[in-house]
């Protein structure tokens, strides 16, 4: 998403709370009262387990621009589930694997290194907390690294890691393959639901993108903690790779959590807020959370696909026809604004957004 987008925002985002965490990870038998989350432990995973996610073969997707039968698939996938496992999606294991290694070679570096890097007042970027609006509000069991990466004029390479010394060129590697598996899986739902493509295109322009790296250090009292709080994902598209084999995503269907495996280099895709809204609700963005590891870090990285600064979010008109639009019209920049001003909170957002 476009860097304007997260300026001025006035939430609170200071890196003592990274000091915090840092100093009761090296300390792990405390964990101090802001971490705990009762609800954690009161609202866990549904006893039969997992849940399986549809799987969408991207490369069936493309094959004679776009297969009927897959596109279908893609299209229940969106309006019953609103996450799938991508596989088969093209982008190159050697963009993957880069990637992921720099993540964990910059989250292993001292504290004082990676603060070079902090969150300035009142932005998003860089590294720190997101999310964290006043002093008494509990926190989650993580740190996490937030960057622009399109369009490219929104760039504020003054954030990105200096180090390790690839990370900048492995993260402008994955970010254009992603935008490209973003692009064509946005022009397929444009078709599914109905929408010129130039509709979408336009609303997507340049195809805005951000990344968000999450840091899940290990907790040895883990289920009294939260990595992510409950949320839905304000982007239009979300590509998340999982950076090692550390599970910990759970989603929200028919009211119950269910763990996420992703399967062997697959992307796991999610609708966020705006796809929900400009589609009038036929396709989901469903409530997740990320879980905490007794024993071993886990680390992620979320690509989110968002659309153009200046645009207006609200039900298009091909998709509502005769019917009712279900949600307010909202400029993309007070949405952003409500987005980040509180914690987050599960769908409550969007909940306020209908009509
Ligand atoms: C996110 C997110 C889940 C995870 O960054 O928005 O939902 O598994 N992450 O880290
Ligand atoms: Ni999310």
């Amino acid at each position: 998403m476009a860097k304007p987008s997260f300026q001025g925002l006035g939430t609170s985002i200071d890196v003592p709370n990274v000091q915090a965490l840092a100093a009761s990870i090296a300390n792990p038998a405390d964990v101090p009262p802001r971490f705990v989350r009762p609800e954690a432990k009161a609202d866990p995973v549904a006893s039969d387990g997992e849940s399986e996610l549809p799987v969408i073969d991207f490369s069936r997707l493309l094959h004679h621009r776009f297969s009927r039968e897959e596109s279908a698939k893609l299209h229940h996938a969106c309006a019953d589930w609103g996450f799938f496992q991508l596989i088969n999606h093209g982008v190159p294991d050697q963009a993957m694997e880069k990637m992921k290694a720099d993540i964990v070679e910059f989250f292993k570096l001292p504290l004082e290194q990676k603060k070079a890097f902090a969150q300035l007042p009142n932005s998003l970027e860089g590294y720190g907390q997101a999310f964290v609006v006043s002093d008494d509000q509990e926190l989650d069991w993580a740190d996490m690294m937030y960057l622009v990466t399109r369009p490219l004029q929104s760039r504020n390479i003054d954030l990105w890691p200096a180090q390790p010394l690839t990370f900048r060129d492995s993260l402008s590697c994955y970010s254009m393959e992603l935008k490209s598996v973003a692009g064509t899986l946005l022009e397929v739902m444009a078709k599914n639901l109905g929408v010129a493509p130039e509709e979408f295109s336009t609303i997507f322009q340049d195809q805005p993108q951000g990344v968000r790296i999450n840091y899940y250090p290990p907790c040895p009292r883990a289920d009294e903690v939260l990595g992510l709080s409950p949320h839905t994902d304000g982007s239009g598209l979300t590509l998340l790779l999982q950076v090692n084999d550390v599970e910990g995503l759970h989603i929200r269907k028919g009211g119950n959590w269910f763990s996420v495996k992703p399967l062997p280099g697959a992307l796991i895709a999610n609708i966020g807020d705006i796809i929900e809204i400009l589609s009038n609700g036929v396709y989901k963005s469903i409530e997740h959370r990320a879980i905490i590891n007794a024993k071993e870090e886990r680390l992620s990285i979320a690509t989110f696909h968002g659309p153009r600064e200046d645009s207006v979010i609200g039900p298009l008109v091909e998709i509502v026809k005769g019917y009712k639009p279900k949600y307010v019209s909202i400029s993309y920049g007070e949405f952003m604004k409500a987005y980040f001003s509180t914690r987050l909170e599960g769908r409550r957002l969007m909940e306020s957004l209908k009509l």
